[in-house]
């Protein structure tokens, strides 16, 4: 399906999105509306995505990063949607073939649902083929006006359409499939002459059927996956639906969901079988989750690599990787940069950034693990510290294999507490604690005899 092209439009303000941001850019679960219209092009098979940007044009670009088969062309003026098309036409100079047009803005979409288009869109043969909707309520919406014999006759703009075409229900979903050079040739006929003084695309259709041309429509089955976003509303909506849609999936695919109404999973988030998320869970972006884990109730894990066995719940862990078994404690923070090997056992309150923790070490309650590096099979007493930052740097502690650190210490960093050493409790180690040797740093104790009746 190499001939397909797509214009996806991303030139408009979205002013009824009261947003600095390009509306283009807002997120429907952890994706930015346009990112999920690339999605589906490419899905369908198109491999070269040209995308008019406009307003905000430079944040589009650069939040969107270099991808495969995506360019830009910009639309300095916002003067209408065959006007936006228009700049796309040096980019497919001489290029033959078919391309969809799509709109920036359409987060439900679907790779089948395009692809169906572009289906009919070659077997009928068309010039132009329109994907149309039935809206429960039309207003604002280009209405579809067909003949007696029931072919599309042209596209009326809501404002510009008179009382008897406003009843009627089926709309453009302002998707279409074109043949490249007989846009482009319409295109240069298009004029600003109606309600809002725009280059309107849709009037290519009547302009290609008056040239004898066949134009084509198709229904979508559900006017849902068409549904185009101007405010913060129906951003909402659209976040409800595709989080629906993620969580069939994952059921379907063997991840048990105890409430999927309380599930918040984004797109690209990969859950693996017989893991079960309890209610409260957000699971974001980048995050992938192994098998049989057990996750929730209340966990935010974000761009989270987790392993398969892990347990955890009211915790909240970000740009990290925790490995097989591990299991976490309740109000735990894994900070980024932190990686957790295998069988590593939290407790409460417990904070871990930039570290490894080596497999089966336990972190039973209440540290703060920063900057360090710990081997296998090290206990850390309750209360333990790695005091990392002197106000002005930070520094790395070691914990080498099956040491022992009593409740309460704190190591100073830069300090390393070689393999099998123990601390006693309540130390505060400055100094390289060897290897097999007990550590202890406090002030001994002194009991004071008679000191009661003294003070009497
Ligand atoms: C358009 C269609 C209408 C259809 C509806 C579906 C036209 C004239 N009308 O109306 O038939 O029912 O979509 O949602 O096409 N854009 C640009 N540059 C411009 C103008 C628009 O890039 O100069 C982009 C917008 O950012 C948006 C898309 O084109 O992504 C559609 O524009 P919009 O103004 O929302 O058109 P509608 O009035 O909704
Ligand atoms: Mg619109």
């Amino acid at each position: 399906m190499s001939d397909l092209v797509t214009i996806i439009l991303a030139a408009g303000k979205g002013t009824r999105m009261k947003s600095k941001l390009p509306k283009v850019l807002h997120k429907a679960a952890g994706k930015a509306m346009l990112q999920h219209v690339i999605d589906a092009a490419r899905e369908a098979g198109a491999d070269r995505n040209i995308v008019v940007t406009g307003f905000g044009g430079e944040m589009v670009r650069e939040a969107m990063g270099e991808q495969a088969g995506v360019e830009y062309v910009t639309q300095a003026e916002q003067l209408g949607t065959g006007h936006a098309v228009l700049q796309a036409k040096e980019k497919l100079e001489g290029v033959r073939g078919t391309v969809m047009v799509l709109c920036g803005d359409t987060p439900l979409l679907t790779g089948s649902l395009l692809k169906n288009l572009y289906e009919a869109h070659r077997e009928a043969k068309a010039k132009a083929t329109v994907l149309t909707a039935i809206m429960p309520d039309a207003t604002g919406y280009g209405r579809i006006i067909r003949g007696e014999d029931d072919s599309v006759l042209k596209i009326v703009e809501h404002k510009d359409a008179s009382e008897e075409e406003r009843q009627v229900k089926e709309v453009n979903s302002g998707i279409y499939c074109f043949d490249i050079e007989a846009m482009f040739g319409a295109l240069s006929k298009v004029t600003n002459d109606n309600a809002q003084g725009e280059y309107y695309l849709p009037d290519v259709l009547e302009i290609l059927r008056g040239e004898g041309e066949k134009i084509w429509a198709v229904a979508a089955d559900d006017y849902e996956s068409t549904l185009g976003i101007n405010s913060r509303q129906q951003l909402a909506g659209a976040e409800k639906i595709l989080r629906r849609r993620k969580n069939e999936q994952l059921m379907a695919e063997g991840v048990t969901l105890m409430d999927p109404d309380t599930t918040y999973v984004d797109f690209d988030v990969q859950v693996g079988r017989d893991t079960v998320i309890y209610p409260l869970t957000w699971l974001e972006a980048g995050t992938v989750i192994g098998e049989e884990c057990e996750i929730g109730p209340s966990v935010r894990f974000q761009n989270v690599k987790c392993g398969n066995k892990v347990v955890g719940q009211f915790c909240y862990a970000h740009d990290c990787q925790i490995d097989d078994g591990v299991a976490l404690g309740q109000f735990n923070h894994i900070r980024p940069d932190s990686h957790l090997s295998e069988g590593v056992k939290m407790g409460n309150f417990v904070e871990v950034k930039n570290s490894n923790v080596g497999k089966g070490s336990k972190l039973p309650h209440l540290s703060y693990i920063g900057d360090c590096d710990m081997g296998s099979g090290v206990n850390m007493g309750c209360g333990t510290i790695t005091v990392n930052y002197d106000g002005k740097t930070k520094f790395r502690t070691v914990i080498g294999n099956d040491a022992f650190v009593g409740c309460n210490s704190n190591l100073v960093a830069p300090v390393t507490v070689e393999d099998g050493a123990y601390i006693g409790a309540g130390s505060t180690i400055t100094k390289t604690v060897p290897e097999g040797t007990l550590a202890i740093a406090r002030a001994r104790q002194k009991n004071i005899e008679g000191w009661l009746d003294k003070r009497k």
